[in-house]
């Protein structure tokens, strides 16, 4: 079993919509039993709440599920459980260093894309720019799915 958990600062833009994107490349390769996946915020305001409708629109758009994406916060705990810690920004990670659980499990998003290594995945809910954030977290998640690949084999 590998364990991964998308992190940002809402909980409600770019991680349940990474969340969604790599549910869906994984059940094309049939792991859904092997690899699990969730999404969590920093911070606490949407704790319980959907989706950014701009999120939802872009997941519909494509044909992807948005079903069980439902607002949380990181703990501390989820730093033990998963093995894939994703944050989408340097401020993401920043935030999930300072849970004090230590940073071997985390990852920036963008380092799992040749072409975008080092970068972060800019926020949509500031940018409004949910096509971006789509593209960048399709080359991400490709690039995850190959790593994923070869810890599998
Ligand atoms: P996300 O975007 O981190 O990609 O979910 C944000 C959503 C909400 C807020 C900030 C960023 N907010 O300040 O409420």
């Amino acid at each position: 079993m590998i364990k991964v958990l998308f992190v940002c600062l809402g909980n409600i833009c770019r991680s349940p919509m990474a969340e969604a994107l790599f549910r869906d490349y994984v059940a094309k390769e049939g792991w859904e039993d092997t690899v699990i996946i969730d999404s969590a915020a920093t911070g606490p305001w949407h704790v319980g709440k959907p989706p950014h409708p701009g999120t939802l629109a872009k997941l519909e758009e494509v044909g992807v599920s948005s079903e069980g994406l439902i607002g949380r916060e990181i703990s501390k705990a989820d730093m033990e459980e998963f093995d894939y810690v994703i944050g989408m920004d340097n401020s993401n990670l920043e935030n999930i260093a300072k849970l004090g659980a230590g940073t071997k499990n985390v990852y920036r998003m963008l380092d799992f894309s040749e072409r975008f290594r080092g970068l972060e995945v800019p926020d949509p809910y500031f940018t409004g720019d949910f096509q971006e954030t789509y593209e960048l977290l399709c080359e991400a998640c490709s690039g995850l799915l190959e790593e994923i690949r070869r810890k599998l084999s």
